[in-house]
C-alpha cells in the first residue's frame, strides 16, 4: 500500500497531463489497483473481468502514459514514478506559496483553485463584445436562467465571448468548469469529469467505478443544488446535427437532451452557458426565461478596426479593408484569414479581391462547413440568392422553390438564416453574404463544366 502520496492528486495529475482525453472508468480501475499492488488476474477476479482484456486495457495506458508524460512508464514503474512526480510537485508548490507575501495574493491563488479552464482558448487579446457581455451578464443574474446559448456562424466568436464572459464574471461563483464537446465525449464520460472536478474541488472523497447514468446524472445535480456551478459548454453543435428541417442531437448522443433538460427543468443555483453553431429545436420548448439564446453576429466597424489593427494602414488601405470585412459580415475568423493573406491584394477593387479570395482554400473549406449545418430549405433559398444579381423579396423568393413552401416556413427560415449573418436584409430585400455569394456561383459554375464532360 500507497500511504505517503494520496492516489487521488495522482489521478488528478494524470487528469491534467492528458487533458483533452480522459481516463476512462476501467483505465481508472487498473490505476487505482495497480497502485494498491494488485496484479491484473487479482483484478480481473475482483471485478468480474475478461484478463486478457484487462492486460490489454493496461497496455493501452501505458502507451498513453508515456507519451503524454514523455517518459517510458509501465506497470513496474508507475507506483515509484508517480511519487516523485508528486512529491516534485509538492515542493515546487511549497516554494511558490512562500513567495506569497501579501494576504491578498494567497486568496488569489485560492480562487484560481476554483476554476478548471481545461482547453480554454487564452483571452489576452480579446476586443469589442461590450453589449453582449452586459446582455450576457444581465441573463445570469436572473435566477430563473439555468442556461445559455450562444450561437451563430462559424467563427463568428462564440468560444471567445463565452470564454471571456466566465472570465469575467468567475467570482460569482463558487466554481468555473470549461468544457469542450469538440472530441464527442459520451455523457457518462462528461457527468464523471464533471464529478471528478468538482469534488476535487470540494476535496471531497471520488466515488469510482462503472456506475449507471442516472445515478451520476442525479449526483451532478446534486452538486449544481449544492454549489454555485458555472458550466461552459463549448462546441455543443458536435453531438447535434442538422436533418431535413431540424436540428436535433445526433442518435449516438441522444441522452444529453435528458442531460439538458434536468438542467433546464431542476431547481438549483447554477448555470450552463455553452457556444454552438446550432441550437437543438427541443431549446424552444422551454419558456424564455428559463433559456436564453444570443444569436451572435460578427464584430461592429469599431471593433473590427482594433480588430485589424489599422492604425499603421493609409486611410485609403484602412478604408478598402473596412468595405472587404462589411463583405466577410465582420466574422473574426474569415477576417483573420484574410489578414494573413494581405500581401497577395494588390487590386483596387473589392469584388476582384472577393473573386480571389474564395478561391482560398481556408475560406472555401470554411463556407463549405457553414453549407454542412444548414437545413434542405435553407441551403435551397441560399442558392437562389446566389444566383440572384439583385436583392429579392420574399415574394419573389417563394416563387422560385421548386417545392411550394408555406410562407411562415419559408419567412422563419429566412429570418434563421439573417441572424446566421448568411443573409442580409435590406428593406424587405434579401441578399447573400457577399463572400458566399462568390464563392457559390463560382462552385456552381465549377459543377456545370464538371457534368457537361460528363456528358
Ligand atoms: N472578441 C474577440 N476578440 C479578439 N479575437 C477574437 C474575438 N472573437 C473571436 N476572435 C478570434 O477569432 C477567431 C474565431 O473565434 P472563435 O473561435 O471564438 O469563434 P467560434 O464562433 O467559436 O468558431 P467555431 O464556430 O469554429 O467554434 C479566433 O481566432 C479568436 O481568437
Ligand atoms: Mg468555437
Amino acid at each position: 500500500m500507497n500511504t505517503s502520496v494520496d492516489f487521488e492528486s495522482v489521478l488528478s495529475l494524470i487528469d491534467k497531463t492528458i487533458s483533452p482525453t480522459y481516463l476512462n472508468p476501467t483505465q481508472e480501475i487498473v490505476l487505482r489497483e495497480v497502485w494498491n499492488g494488485k496484479t491484473y488476474s487479482k483484478m480481473a477476479y475482483d471485478y468480474n473481468y475478461d484478463p486478457e482484456y484487462i492486460k490489454t486495457v493496461g497496455c493501452n495506458l501505458w502507451q498513453t502514459l508515456s507519451s503524454a508524460f514523455d517518459e517510458q512508464i509501465n506497470k513496474g514503474n508507475f507506483v515509484p514514478f508517480m511519487r516523485l512526480k508528486i512529491s516534485q510537485l509538492v515542493e515546487d508548490k511549497i516554494s511558490r506559496l512562500e513567495n506569497y507575501q501579501s494576504q491578498s495574493i494567497s486568496t488569489d491563488f485560492k480562487k484560481r483553485q476554483s476554476c478548471n479552464w481545461t482547453t480554454a482558448p487564452n483571452t489576452n487579446h480579446f476586443v469589442g463584445r461590450e453589449s453582449e457581455i452586459k446582455l450576457l451578464k444581465s441573463w445570469s443574474q436572473d435566477s430563473d436562467c439555468r442556461c445559455i446559448v450562444v450561437s451563430g456562424m462559424i467563427g463568428c466568436g462564440k468560444t471567445s465571448l463565452v470564454t471571456k464572459f466566465a472570465q469575467d464574471i468567475k467570482d460569482n461563483y463558487d466554481f468555473v468548469i470549461w468544457f469542450s464537446l469538440h472530441h464527442t465525449p459520451s455523457l457518462k464520460t462528461l457527468l464523471h469529469n464533471y464529478l471528478k472536478i468538482i469534488k476535487q474541488l470540494t476535496n471531497e472523497q471520488i466515488h469510482l467505478g462503472p456506475v449507471e447514468l442516472s445515478f451520476l446524472l442525479s449526483e451532478f445535480i446534486d452538486c449544481l443544488k449544492q454549489h454555485k456551478v458555472l458550466l461552459v459548454l463549448d462546441s455543443l453543435q458536435s453531438i447535434l446535427e442538422t436533418n431535413r428541417k431540424n436540428v436535433s442531437y445526433k442518435k449516438e448522443f441522444d441522452d444529453y437532451s435528458q442531460f439538458l433538460r434536468s438542467i433546464i427543468s431542476t431547481n438549483h443555483q447554477s448555470l450552463l452557458i455553452s457556444a454552438s453553431r446550432i441550437k437543438p429545436k427541443s431549446l424552444e420548448y422551454y419558456t424564455s426565461n428559463q433559456v436564453k439564446i444570443l444569436d451572435l453576429q460578427g464584430f461592429n466597424q469599431q471593433t473590427t478596426k482594433t480588430f485589424l489593427n489599422l492604425e499603421n494602414n493609409s486611410a485609403k488601405q484602412e478604408q478598402q479593408l473596412l468595405r472587404l470585412s462589411v463583405t466577410l459580415q465582420n466574422n473574426p475568423q474569415l477576417l483573420k484569414i484574410v489578414e494573413n493573406h494581405l500581401d497577395i491584394f494588390s487590386d483596387d477593387n473589392t469584388e476582384q479581391i472577393l473573386q480571389d479570395l474564395s478561391l482560398l482554400e481556408a475560406i472555401s473549406n470554411l463556407l463549405e462547413q457553414e453549407l454542412s449545418y444548414l437545413s434542405e430549405l435553407e441551403k435551397e433559398i441560399i442558392y437562389w440568392l446566389a444566383i440572384s444579381c439583385a436583392p429579392i423579396s420574399l415574394t419573389e423568393l417563394s416563387n422560385y422553390l421548386e417545392l411550394s413552401q408555406p410562407k411562415l416556413t419559408l419567412s422563419h427560415s429566412v429570418n434563421c438564416l439573417t441572424k446566421r449573418s448568411l443573409i442580409i436584409q435590406n428593406d424587405a430585400h434579401y441578399s447573400l453574404m457577399p463572400i458566399m455569394k462568390s464563392y457559390l456561383r463560382r462552385k456552381l459554375i465549377k459543377q456545370a463544366l464538371q457534368s457537361k464532360s460528363h456528358h
